[in-house]
């Protein structure tokens, strides 16, 4: 299972950590460490820290934490073994053979071989006779042979087993199958295609592997059960992190992505021109696909459908988007169509036009603040004031406030002393009461600190001497000399401080260096944050020896108070002797 440690060590040099980070989070120097908003959970105030001098990362908001691996595996959604190849092939390390376990990235593969052999299936059945429905069909869309070629757009048949039978016959297990989800199991346990008579768009990741598909009934279909049917998550797919059209997006989006709601939309976008658009895939825009698209581009536009829907969507996303660093632009289209139907009846030359008319996100909500209120009055315009004053309130960019604050007075004729007191206003209301939900999310982390050592509870005051102990040895593992006699590991009062100070020995008797890496195998990622915490925490003070000294008479202490109050056979006196006994060593100690 191990991969030799110098190769671990070879492989963590040469990806040095900032600029690994960097390339998914916008990081700022503070002191000698970077900070930036943490990419796996939603925040305002950047809590998540880079620490490039014990190369590790730890979020004060959530508790990850971890080395170089754990980012990796944390982002691309990897075990520790496939985060650790990512970064070799990377950096450029090559990996000996055999000796560790791979047996899920060898079924992430065939999930992969079955994926693709499933997409050329349904695109030789789409352009075979059989498929001439289909074919027709995606042709009276106006999609061009190329472009159905280029997406590997295919048609399922109308058959429970065609599918079944054809990945048998290329050697594919059932079970690997279901596993892919291409095929469905009934009650009875017996397989059937999932996918029948429809049309099948496959989803295509940004390492281009067919990770899913999406599945759309014929119209006037009654019996399809749904318009769409869709490939649940699998171990290559999570819905809410891909994006339908980012494989060709990625290449062509530098500038700017569109995103829109459906796979047709992005098609018939490509066949147009308009190569950088993307859909999610029938889900919610999540901010785990904003972290994607962040990586390949500056400015996104949103055309969503100008129903409600598509406006709470667009008010959804603006949200999402905050203090991204990416523009955001909204495009409504005109008459409730969406960008498949438009472009179709108006031609691209229209749709570049509509494209070039994307307003801000400012000018987008300043625009739907004034639905429903009449302009010519005075209360009305007052009431419309209040409104553009709260939405303007929300830029973080002095400048732009200022310009849209300019633009408001001299449409309305009101004072620019006026607006901009009242946005001031409003933005010191805003913060404070970001600041309080953001404490709130603080204090209720997705780990806290009782979920990772459940044992706290028997004595917190142990438990936070053993955590400065464990801080102070990383930092300082020439002090373990004075500490291994004094304090042998079945002394520490909970299981996973033991773990990890256990860890700390094994590596330091062995003579190795005390790296996050040596515990990333054998801890959770939970539990990883834990200890990156204490590793970046100044709980070393100036005098680190006596820290230590204190530490370990804490901890031996209360050893001896919870063992005498565990076991029932120990009398009353024997307590009592105890910790008379400790009493008299602590005045002599001092
Ligand atoms: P739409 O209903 O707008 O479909 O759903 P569409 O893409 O415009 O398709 P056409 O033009 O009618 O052929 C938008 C997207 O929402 C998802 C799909 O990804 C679809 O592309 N969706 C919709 C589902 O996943 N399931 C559904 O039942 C409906
Ligand atoms: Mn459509």
């Amino acid at each position: 299972m191990a991969i030799p440690e110098d190769v671990i060590r070879e492989i963590k040099y040469r990806n040095d950590i900032e600029t690994a980070i960097s390339q998914y989070v916008n990081l700022k120097r503070r002191g000698k460490n970077l900070v930036g908003l943490c990419p796996f959970h939603s925040e305002k105030t950047p809590s998540f820290t880079v620490y490039p001098e014990s190369a590790s990362f730890y979020c004060f908001g959530c508790g990850a934490g971890g080395d170089v691996f754990t980012f990796t595996g944390l982002i691309e959604n990897l075990d520790y073994i496939e985060s650790v190849k990512l970064l070799a092939e990377r950096s450029g390390v090559t990996l000996p053979q055999d000796g560790y376990d791979d047996s899920m990235q060898r079924l992430k593969n065939t999930i992969y071989d079955i994926n693709r052999e499933t997409a050329r299936f349904f695109h030789s059945h789409l352009m075979s006779p059989d498929g001439k429905w289909a074919l027709d069909y995606l042709l009276g869309r106006g999609l061009s042979l190329s472009t159905i070629k280029r997406f590997g757009l295919g048609a399922a048949p109308d058959s429970w087993d065609s599918l079944i039978n054809h990945l048998k016959s290329k050697g594919f297990s059932v079970n690997d199958m279901y596993t892919a989800n291409v095929v469905g199991k009934s009650q009875k346990g017996s397989f059937y295609d999932r996918f029948r008579k429809r049309i099948m768009f496959p989803i295509i990741n940004i390492r281009g592997n067919v990770v899913a598909f999406s599945g759309r009934a014929m119209p006037g279909d009654d019996k399809a059960g749904g318009k769409y049917v869709n490939t649940s998550d699998t171990p290559v797919y999570k819905k809410s992190e891909n994006l339908f059209g980012i494989n060709y997006a990625k290449n062509n989006c530098s500038e700017r992505v569109i995103l829109v709601e459906g796979n047709m939309d992005v098609i018939s976008l490509h066949q147009a021109g308009f190569n950088y658009a993307v859909a999610p895939l029938g889900t919610a825009f999540t901010s785990e696909q904003v972290n994607l698209l962040a990586r390949y581009t500056k400015e996104i536009v949103l055309m969503l459908d100008a129903d409600a829907a598509g406006q709470k969507a667009i008010k959804r996303a603006t949200q999402l988007l905050e203090n991204t660093g990416l523009e955001v632009k909204v495009v409504v289209i005109p008459d409730g169509k969406d960008p498949d139907e438009f472009i179709k009846k108006n031609g691209p030359e229209r749709f570049r036009a509509l494209l070039e008319g994307a307003v801000s996100d400012i000018e987008y909500k300043l625009l739907m603040a004034a639905d429903g209120i009449n302009l010519e009055s005075d209360d009305g315009r007052l009431r419309y004031l209040s409104a553009a004053a709260e939405v303007i309130a929300t830029d973080d960019d002095v400048m732009t406030r200022d310009i849209y604050i300019g633009r408001l007075c001299e449409k309305y004729g009101v004072s620019r002393t006026a607006l901009t007191a009242k946005v001031d206003e409003l933005r010191r209301k805003n913060y404070k009461m970001r600041q309080k939900k953001e404490i709130s999310e603080i204090i209720r982390p997705k780990f806290t600190k009782d979920d990772i050592n459940p044992e706290r509870r028997r004595s917190p005051k142990a438990t936070a001497a053993e955590e400065t102990l464990i801080a102070v040895l990383l930092q300082h593992p020439d002090f373990y000399d004075n500490v291994k006699e004094k304090l042998p590991p079945e002394k520490m009062v909970t299981g996973l401080n033991r773990r990890i100070y256990e860890i700390i020995s094994a590596t330091i008797e062995s003579g190795r260096s005390l790296d996050i890496s040596v515990f990333s195998e054998k801890l959770l990622p939970a539990e990883i944050g834990y200890l990156v915490s204490l590793q970046n925490s100044d709980k070393a003070g100036k005098n680190a020896k006596t820290v230590l000294k204190d530490c370990i008479e804490v901890i031996l202490e209360e050893d001896i108070i919870l063992n005498n109050s565990d076991s029932n056979n120990s009398s009353l006196e024997d307590w009592a002797n105890a910790l008379q006994n400790m009493a008299s060593k602590k005045k002599k100690g001092n």
